[in-house]
């Protein structure tokens, strides 16, 4: 039986719920008044009331930037952007418990290549909100539990303590997947080599800006393992000496369902051995082309160097330390060896010579190699990558008159992503650059305030999500970069900001 003071509550939550807007509609109108730059961005945080997080650290920076940037509708964009995460995503937060469930936003299901991005810019503040830290940690520790059953997967239904009902995918109706899964568990079980490295960077940026190892427990010590399981099983070649099919996932459509049928009974390309590991379907959940996509090797070989300094700074599991630091190395040498042709990396490769020059807009992208820490944005190859990956020698490039940008098969080739040029910025320190690419963000949100997933090029105010978390904390993370590494271009008093002091 609930006892008094839990009924309250119980109470007071439904009230909530009822009186509260859905922000997936919230979103796709404006809200609160203008901004008093040319743009007239509108205010669009939810109503105090229905925030799901509040935190006293990202208000007083919200309260800072508004008061540094020079530009108001700059200040707005921020504004909306660096809380979105929390003002609208955590759907389940119990300290006791240590879960909490975070949405990425118009779909209720935890990504774990998401939530790794969602909370990246919070990291720093750790030290000065308790709650927050409290937050990232339970977050860890559900993707612990997810992750320690289902490696394969990276998208996840509600932890059965939270009561929330799983919602059913129709993408996932009638697909083949082989581990199986269990559905009440798993929201979509593609098998992407960035998810879990997306646990591993969310784990050690917690770990690097609080120095508390307590997040590591069983369930994350088992997580860690089965993470080592994947990273073996996929750095097979397809067949063995004797031509024995070495198979240890695979996913298909097909039949009438929504989702695509794939080659070779659901593996897809066939691969040779190289060193590098692979992924089954890309960043952006849509099908690889080859199996080795180099971003996501390009960040596992980074995420296994700081597991490494984890573990070692941590003083637990140290063989453990040394095989992670020896498979970046592999991974990393792999990278340059198989990858890169007169200094152009190629976005995906097969080991028997296919290389496909491209690039696709989610992160970890080919654009966003000096963001994820591989290299340095001034390394030759990176320079002439990036000019290709701007240009139209990348097939999935395309500018119109308002919008320019790196696209990709999820939605189409014109209809690029405000996050590639977001990548770009990252990757550059030339300040016109920087300028003219974050300029184009800001007058490219159909007036709404907001970062969408694409923006038409023929028709700017023609966008795909109108609520897409990671895409308003990238934005933020980025204009945060920008006050810390070129404050004379966007703050008014051009002192460096940085969220540690
Ligand atoms: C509108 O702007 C005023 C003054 O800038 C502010 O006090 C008020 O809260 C704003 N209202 C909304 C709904 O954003
Ligand atoms: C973490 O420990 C290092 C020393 O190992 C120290 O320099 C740093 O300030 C500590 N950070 C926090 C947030 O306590
Ligand atoms: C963005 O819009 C402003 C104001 O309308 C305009 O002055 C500026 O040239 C635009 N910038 C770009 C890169 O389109």
């Amino acid at each position: 039986m609930l006892g008094p003071a839990v009924a309250v509550l119980a109470a007071a939550a439904s009230v909530r719920a009822a009186s509260c807007p859905d922000y997936s509609s919230f979103s796709m109108s404006p809200q609160g008044n203008a901004s008093l730059g040319p743009l007239g961005l509108p205010f669009m945080r939810p109503a105090e009331e229905c925030r799901t997080f509040k935190s006293p650290a990202v208000e007083q920076v919200i309260a800072d930037m508004k008061a540094k940037l020079k530009n108001p509708d700059l200040a707005r964009l921020f504004e909306n952007t660096f809380p979105n995460t929390l003002d609208t995503t955590v759907k389940y937060f119990n300290k006791e418990q240590n879960l909490a469930f975070i949405i990425t936003g118009d779909i209720t299901a935890q990504w774990l290549r998401d939530t790794a991005n969602q909370f990246a810019h919070y990291q720093a503040l750790l030290p000065k909100d308790p709650e927050l830290k409290a937050l990232v940690k339970a977050v860890i520790n559900n993707e612990a539990r997810y992750i320690k059953q289902y490696p394969y997967c990276g998208a996840f239904q509600p932890p059965p303590e939270s009561g929330l009902s799983p919602t059913h995918n129709d993408w996932n109706d009638g697909v083949t997947i082989n581990p199986p899964i269990n559905t009440n568990i798993v929201f979509e079980c593609k098998y992407e080599l960035d998810s879990l490295c997306g646990f591993l960077k969310l784990s050690r940026a917690y770990f690097q800006n609080t120095n508390d190892s307590s997040f590591i427990n069983d369930d994350w010590n088992a997580a860690v393992k089965q993470i080592f399981k994947v990273i073996e099983e996929q750095s097979q070649p397809t067949f063995d000496e004797d031509f024995n099919l070495l198979s240890y996932y695979s996913w298909s459509g097909g039949n009438g369902a929504l989702s695509p049928m794939v080659n070779n009974h659901g593996n897809n390309e066939p691969n040779a051995y190289t060193g590098m590991v692979k992924t089954h379907h890309r960043p952006s959940d849509d099908l690889a082309t080859f199996a080795f996509l180099t971003p996501a090797n390009a960040m596992l070989s980074v995420e296994l160097k700081h597991l490494a300094d984890v573990f070692n700074k941590a003083k637990v599991q140290e063989d453990v330390a040394d095989n992670a630091r020896a498979l970046s190395k592999r991974i990393s040498d792999a990278v340059w060896k198989h990858t890169v042709v007169d200094n152009i990396f190629a976005y995906e490769t097969n080991g028997f010579g296919g290389r496909y020059v491209m690039d696709d807009a989610n992160v970890p992208s080919l654009l966003s190699l000096p963001y994820l820490g591989f290299l340095d944005k001034k390394h030759p190859a990176y320079v002439a990558t990036r000019k290709l990956l701007l240009s139209r020698g990348n097939p999935y490039y395309s500018r119109g008159k308002q919008f320019f940008g790196v696209g990709g098969p999820h939605v189409d080739a014109w209809d690029p992503w405000p996050m590639s040029l977001i990548s770009s910025i990252y990757g550059t320190d030339n300040d016109k650059e920087i300028t003219d690419m974050l300029e184009t963000i800001l007058n490219n949100t159909a007036g709404l305030g907001l970062i969408h997933e694409s923006v038409n090029i023929y028709n700017n105010h023609q966008y795909t999500r109108s609520w897409f978390a990671w895409a308003n904390s990238y934005f933020a993370e980025m204009v945060l970069d920008l006050a810390e590494r070129k404050p004379h271009l966007i703050l008014k008093d051009s002192k460096p900001y940085r969220l540690q002091d």
